[in-house]
């Protein structure tokens, strides 16, 4: 190896000291930079060169609006992330292009010209961006019961990704959700871990066949550990079970992420019996790093250190607990200044080994190089076409399609014949941001036209032989006994993490209850569609409901939800989740005895 060292040397000598790059006194340009080198041998060479001060800034990642380029290049900052919702302006997916390559070349400008990473929850769809195509939530997902799509999904994620040059996404969610009443329940695919362990085809579509290939990001198994399975559904609660139902119903997921070679995993907010997860070594050292043998790098949840010790901020404590448990970067959005400073005096006073900065740095470079950005870290510009793309766009109204559930079919008053007079109500009817819900160009989503798509009402009236055919009233107000279906699109506002937690009853607003009323009132069949995020407490107003298809939260793509509706695509979905009969049997799951509503797997199909 020396020999090949020595003759990179002399070979290379002329072109890197032409361009600037990092040149040794002793042996000429630095072998980190070949390519023809092994990531190991390049890992080595590259952490013999760095200063400590090098070292923490490679584990830490702040938040875009809190950070200068200038200080990117001062600090050796290693990543930059986009909140939910945190965007450039204009959000454009050219002004996303232009502000990682500006913040990238703030990266590159560091002495040693390491490569940042930039990271962004793309959890279905590169959704902080206008224009992106926009899947359905993994919820979605599992009722599809198909790794094929979810992997093609990924895979389109990954290039819509590319073309801003946004390399890492922080999915999957590989939570098992146990209790609905959680507000992210629409991020799991589900309460088994057979159903997260299979969909972890979603890291093979990002990644790409190897990590580095043309349209490939780095992906994140999250929220590891236990984080579906909190005492109520608390969002970031305590999840108080055995070791052995830990291992059994929320590690599976894991260990499959692992297996496919997931480049890092991000650790939840929750606790096991007690003990905060960010500072859990046991499961992140022992069990995540040795047992299963994950070689990526384990980053923090978003101010993930301050929840350590239950009081606001971080101490020094927190930091030197968090980093010895196991975690390599921590995502620390504004106090990121005093978060390198509390490092570094851990370090000097022993708190941390250097062992443990060197074995994340470690981590964090040998991603980078196996992503490639030190050869290619500008956005690849050409994938810019494919946001937003008509194949991704088909894609996804295929992917809608997939994730509809026939729970009710009275007198099979569907499918809908397409020229039935038809009429639709219901305030998720004609609204994208009702039907993307969550993490949906801003954190929380929201009504109304938010980004491009075709609205579910859009999707009926395209379906239909004339738009003539079908009248939309949001309320239901001017229904009357001539049409032959009604169809009422309710569910729930758009919400994100804690926010949808649900301590209370579950069933629908008022408002939805209203419009399903009026339109049973005129005699006509009555076909619910739920856009929600997880089952809701209706078996109360089932009677009077004709049909009823849980739609989920199905993006942009409406048009799939009508052509489950008009029969061009039967429904094969499946229930990810048991229904419950009533909120009081929260937490209910297959198996568990309790007699639910619908069951964990029920699906109708237009066979039935
Ligand atoms: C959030 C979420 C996590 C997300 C991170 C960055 O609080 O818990 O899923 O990846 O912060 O936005």
């Amino acid at each position: 190896m020396r020999f090949r060292l020595l003759a990179f040397g002399m070979l290379a000598a002329f072109a890197l000291v032409a361009y600037g790059g990092p040149v040794r006194a002793d042996s000429g340009p630095a072998p980190y930079l070949d390519p023809q080198l092994s990531v190991e041998d390049r890992v080595d060479d590259l952490l013999d060169r760095m200063s400590l001060d090098d070292k923490l800034g490679q584990m830490t990642q702040p938040e875009r609006r809190y950070v200068t380029p200038e200080e990117i290049t001062r600090y050796r900052l290693g990543s930059v992330l986009s909140s939910g919702g945190s965007a450039p302006s204009p959000n454009t997916p050219e002004s996303w292009a232009d502000m990682y390559d500006g913040l990238q070349k703030a990266a590159l400008a560091g002495p040693l010209r390491i490569p940042m990473m930039y990271g962004v929850d793309a959890v279905h769809g590169d959704n902080n961006m206008v224009g992106a195509t926009i899947f359905p939530h993994n919820i979605g997902l599992g009722a599809s019961r198909d790794p094929a799509l979810v992997r093609e999904i990924g895979a389109a994620t990954a290039a819509e990704m590319a073309g801003t040059g946004v390399d890492w996404d922080f999915a999957p969610c590989l939570c098992v959700v146990r209790n609905d009443r959680w507000g992210r329940t629409y991020e799991s695919f589900g309460e088994v871990p057979e159903l997260p362990t299979v969909m972890t085809t979603l890291i093979d579509g990002l990644q790409g066949d190897e990590l580095g290939g043309p349209g490939s990001v780095l992906a994140t198994a999250k929220h590891y550990v236990g984080d579906g399975g909190t005492d109520g559904g608390d969002d970031r609660g305590d999840t108080r079970i055995s070791e052995k139902e830990l291992r059994a119903v929320h590690l599976p997921p894991f260990r499959a992420a692992v297996n496919r070679g997931v480049g890092s995993v991000m650790v939840s907010y929750s606790s096991w019996n007690g003990l905060k997860m960010h500072q859990n070594k046991y499961l992140i050292t022992d069990v995540l790093k040795d047992e299963l043998g994950f070689k990526g790098f384990v980053v923090s949840d978003y101010n993930g250190i301050d929840e350590i010790d239950g009081k606001r901020g971080f101490s020094e404590d927190e930091v030197a607990s968090a980093i010895n448990a196991g975690i390599d970067m921590v995502m620390v959005p504004t106090e990121w200044r005093r978060f390198i400073d509390y490092l570094r005096t851990a370090v000097k006073d022993g708190d941390v080994p250097m062992s443990r900065i060197d074995d994340a740095n470690r981590r964090i470079l040998t991603k980078k190089f196996q992503l490639g950005l030190f050869e290619h870290p500008m956005a690849d510009r050409a994938y810019l076409k494919t946001v937003g793309s008509p194949a991704h766009r088909k894609l996804a109204r295929k992917a809608v399609a997939e994730s509809q559930v026939l729970l009710k079919n009275e007198d099979d008053v569907l499918p809908l014949d397409s020229d039935d007079k038809v009429f639709v109500a219901g305030r998720s009817a004609d609204d994208i941001g009702m039907q993307s819900g969550g993490w949906t160009i801003t954190w929380q989503g929201e009504p109304g036209p938010i980004t491009p798509g075709t609205t579910i009402l859009d999707g009926i009236r395209k379906a239909a032989d004339s738009s003539a055919a079908v009248t939309y009233s949001k309320d239901g107000s001017g229904i009357d006994k001539s049409y032959d279906a009604a169809i009422a699109v309710v569910g729930e506002t758009p919400y994100a993490e804690y926010h949808g937690d649900l301590t209370g009853d579950m069933g629908l607003d008022a408002d939805d209850l209203k419009t399903i009323d009026r339109l049973h009132a005129s005699g006509v069949p009555v076909i619910v569609v739920l856009v929600s995020g997880r089952p809701l407490d209706i078996a109360a107003e089932l009677p009077d409901w004709d049909a009823l298809v849980a739609s989920w939260l199905p993006g942009t793509e409406g048009a799939g939800v009508a052509d489950v509706l008009y029969g061009d695509t039967a429904p094969t979905g499946r229930l990810p989740v048991t229904w419950m009969r009533e909120a009081a049997q929260e937490p209910i799951n297959k198996g568990d005895g309790k007699k639910p509503l619908f069951p964990f797997g029920y699906g109708l199909t237009y066979d039935d």
